[in-house]
């Protein structure tokens, strides 16, 4: 090969090279380059074990679980927030606000916190964080309340809810245990038996009787 025609090969390669650099430039100008309206990640969490049946997840009757609930194994479930959230008296706010005595404390109150408009108008109506109202947010924050800052996945599993619950709960909530309330199912019978979870308050016969039925079945997916 000829020097001449090697030049012209070569002018011919970078000529190509810097026209793609150029357009590639050109169309970035045209139809820009936007970062996405709302950065952010949700933290994942694999939830090892357990099957994905489709169950109704209402509340449990707290009256009856809070009593048998597991605060030690609610404080291992605590790991997972510890990365945002302080718990003892007086801790310092982190990416979440300090939660000691959440149980029982207005939504988006803590002093010093930058909460969300989401979170904040969640507070507008809901007085305190009771029982319900942690179960539904821990189980999909993002889904309950549209908008919050809390980029948790959530908790899937009931029994994990419910001893973070009681958890919380030890750490300075302020509500009481309610009486338990034999129109609500327990905890296992509203994970094996959703038809009982969702009777609308079968005063007391159907509804534990289903959960005597159903409770042996559900224990070995329980742990
Ligand atoms: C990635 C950080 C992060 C993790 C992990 C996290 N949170 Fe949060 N949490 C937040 C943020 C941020 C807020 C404030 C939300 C808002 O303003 O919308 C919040 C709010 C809350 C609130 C409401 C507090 C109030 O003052 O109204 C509770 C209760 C709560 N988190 C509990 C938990 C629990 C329990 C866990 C663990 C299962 C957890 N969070 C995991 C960041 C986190």
């Amino acid at each position: 090969m000829s020097e001449l025609t090697f030049n012209k090969i070569a002018g011919a390669a970078l000529a190509t090279g810097l026209a793609m650099i150029g357009l590639g430039q050109l169309s970035a100008g045209i139809f820009g380059s936007e970062a996405p309206a709302k950065p952010g990640y949700l933290v994942e969490v694999v939830e090892e074990g357990g099957s994905e049946a489709v169950v109704a997840d209402t509340p449990p009757d707290w009256g009856t679980v809070l009593a048998t609930a597991d605060v030690a194994a609610g404080e291992a479930v605590f790991a997972k927030c510890k990365s945002c959230h302080s718990i003892e008296a007086g801790g310092a706010n982190g990416t979440g606000p300090n939660i000691h005595g959440a149980p029982g404390r207005k939504p988006g109150s803590h002093a010093g916190f930058a909460y969300s408009t989401a979170m904040t108008e969640f507070g507008a109506k809901q007085a305190v964080w009771d029982d319900d109202h942690l179960y539904e947010f821990l189980k999909s924050p993002a889904k309950y309340i549209a908008g919050t800052k809390m980029s948790f996945v959530g908790l899937k599993k009931q029994d994990e809810r419910i001893n973070l619950i009681a958890y919380l709960r030890s750490q300075g909530g302020t509500i009481p245990v309610p009486a338990p309330d034999p129109a609500r199912a327990p905890a296992a019978a509203v994970v094996a038996a959703p038809a009982a979870g969702a009777a609308p308050a079968a005063e007391g016969a159907a509804a534990p009787a289903a959960a005597v039925v159903a409770a042996p079945a559900a224990v070995p997916g329980a742990k």
